[in-house]
């Protein structure tokens, strides 16, 4: 009797084995490169049957190229950002095996290439002087920073920080410092940026200071493919994705789960069943109301997603038939100060990365972003020449073209990256990675250090999917998130 009862429990457990070896399913939503990475995680784990759902016709999401006036620039990520320091940048890693065209950013001169609004460069030793002193009162705020309570509840601004310090920037030169120093990185001001999570930044003080911006005619975008490539596959001959667990031009509308399984329903009325799903759209896109979950996510995960800040970076390129801005070394980079903060603030020439081109970028971010991405491109260019105007005088040529990127308007994206504000203390910021029964989360906004970075969306991928791969093969589903009081 007892020796019946062993074979029995045997054959059950046995049956129990097979049945996971057949499963689990997952579908992950989005294949930007933190969706593309997560599936590669899991295909690595063994979790082989997996769909990916992409909204639009490509894989890389935030990553991605697109032709300008004969060439191809990057209307999102461009920089290789944290290299050079006491750990190794994964994207550094990919961008030496891809041998891609990169190129140092060197902001050292900056101080001579600074534009008066009337026209004109300021001194380079006031300039300097300018800088210097943010420089200072920066690191005055590392120190407070590092002296705020871990549980985030004393938390200040940026802009806090400089009130403390008796430096507000009102000068038009002490402000356009102020924007490339803060904006220029983080595409909101200093009033809403939290001080506690932002300085010192974690992707600097680990990956290093010094940034690389791609300039390859393949694509920042290689990097993704050369993710993808390792566990989808692929045609030989066109070197083209072939692989049927990718499907592009698929708009998830709808995710339903109940105690067995995941529903994921898209635009087109396709219905798709899984163990389990992956959400990797960008914090924006979870802002909106693009994908339903049934039932409604709890409130605590609501709120934590709505807390958070996507905010909006915008690379304006223009093309003129020849050059009039300054080449050479230590020209790169230039700044105009207008009165009005954030006003076609920074300037970049790439007589290096795109030679013979003609091209310029100016980068324009928050607010000066909405209003642009409103208006016509015309009105766009008409307002970039006269400020080239009051710089170079007005004689230089009116440009013949120019891209104006509409990440803001476009619903599968809603802005460029997250950015952290002040009031968000980490346990809620954690809530935001944190599954929902069989919905789990990834993407740059879930990553423990980088948000905001390519590094941080690849991370979080392999995280997000580390943390589905424990409860799954493991059986440990629980999250433990820290208590905002400990
Ligand atoms: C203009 C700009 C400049 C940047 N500059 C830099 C830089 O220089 N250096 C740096 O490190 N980082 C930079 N970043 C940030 C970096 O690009 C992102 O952090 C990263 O690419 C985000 O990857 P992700 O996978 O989290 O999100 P995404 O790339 O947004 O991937 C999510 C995917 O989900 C898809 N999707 C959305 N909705 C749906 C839906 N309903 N159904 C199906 N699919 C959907 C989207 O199409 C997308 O492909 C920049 C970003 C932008 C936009
Ligand atoms: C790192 O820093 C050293 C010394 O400052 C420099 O020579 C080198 O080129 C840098 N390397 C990278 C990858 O930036
Ligand atoms: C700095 O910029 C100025 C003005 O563009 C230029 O003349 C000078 O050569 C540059 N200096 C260095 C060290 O690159």
């Amino acid at each position: 009797m007892e020796r019946m009862f062993v074979v029995a429990l045997l054959l059950l457990t046995t049956h129990a084995v097979l049945a996971i070896a057949a499963g689990p399913s997952v579908i992950i939503v989005g294949a930007g490169f933190s969706g593309i990475s997560a599936a590669k995680t899991l295909s690595d784990a063994g979790i082989k049957d997996f769909l990916i759902l992409e909204a639009t016709d490509h894989i890389g999401g935030r990553i991605h190229k697109t032709n300008f006036a004969g060439i191809n620039v990057e209307k999102g990520a461009n920089w290789v950002e944290g290299v050079n320091g006491t750990e190794v940048n994964p994207i550094w890693v990919m961008a030496n095996e891809l041998k891609l065209r990169r190129f140092y950013s060197d902001y050292d001169n900056i101080s001579s290439n600074t534009y008066n609004q009337e026209g004109g460069l300021y001194g380079s030793s006031e300039v300097g002087k300018a800088i210097e002193e943010s420089e200072s009162i920066h690191s005055d705020g590392e120190k407070l920073s590092a002296r705020l309570p871990p549980s985030g509840r004393s938390d200040i601004s940026i802009l806090t920080m400089q009130r403390l310090k008796n430096h507000v920037p009102t000068s038009a030169l002490d402000m356009v410092v102020d924007y490339y120093s803060y904006d220029y990185e983080f595409a909101e001001p200093p009033r809403v940026t939290s001080l506690q999570n932002t300085v010192p930044l974690p992707t600097f003080a680990r990956f290093g200071e010094s940034v690389y911006f791609v300039a390859d005619q393949r694509g920042y975008e290689s990097v993704v493919y050369h993710v993808a490539h390792q566990f989808l596959s692929t045609d030989k001959a066109s070197g083209a994705i072939n692989d049927p667990r990718l499907k592009l031009n698929k708009v998830v509308r709808h995710i339903s789960q109940s105690s067995t399984g995941v529903t994921v329903t898209t635009e087109d009325g396709s219905v798709y069943k899984a163990d389990y799903v992956m959400v990797s759209v960008s914090i924006g896109v979870l802002q909106t109301k693009l994908i339903k979950f049934e039932p409604d996510l709890p409130s605590w995960k609501i709120l934590a997603v709505y807390q958070f800040d996507m905010a909006v970076y915008t690379k304006i390129f223009l093309k003129f038939p020849y050059t009039f801005w300054p080449e050479g070394t230590g020209t790169e980079f230039f700044l105009y100060a207008s009165e009005r903060r954030g006003y076609y603030p920074v300037w970049q020439q790439f007589e290096k990365q795109y030679p013979g081109a003609n091209v310029l970028l100016v980068t324009v971010t928050d607010e000066e972003s909405r209003r642009i991405e409103q208006q016509s491109d015309e009105e766009t260019k008409a307002e970039a020449m006269e400020v080239l105007k009051k710089m170079f005088g007005p004689n230089i040529p009116d440009a013949t073209d120019i891209l104006v990127p509409r990440w803001w308007s476009d619903r599968f994206y809603k802005g460029t990256f997250s950015n952290w504000p002040i009031g968000v203390n980490r346990y809620e910021y954690d809530q935001i990675r944190a599954p929902v029964g069989r919905i789990y989360f990834t993407g740059e906004h879930t990553s423990e250090h980088y948000n905001g970075y390519v590094h941080g969306a690849y991370l979080a991928g392999i995280d997000s999917a580390n943390i589905m791969i424990k409860c799954i093969k493991h059986g440990f589903c629980k999250v433990q998130i820290k208590d905002k009081d400990s």
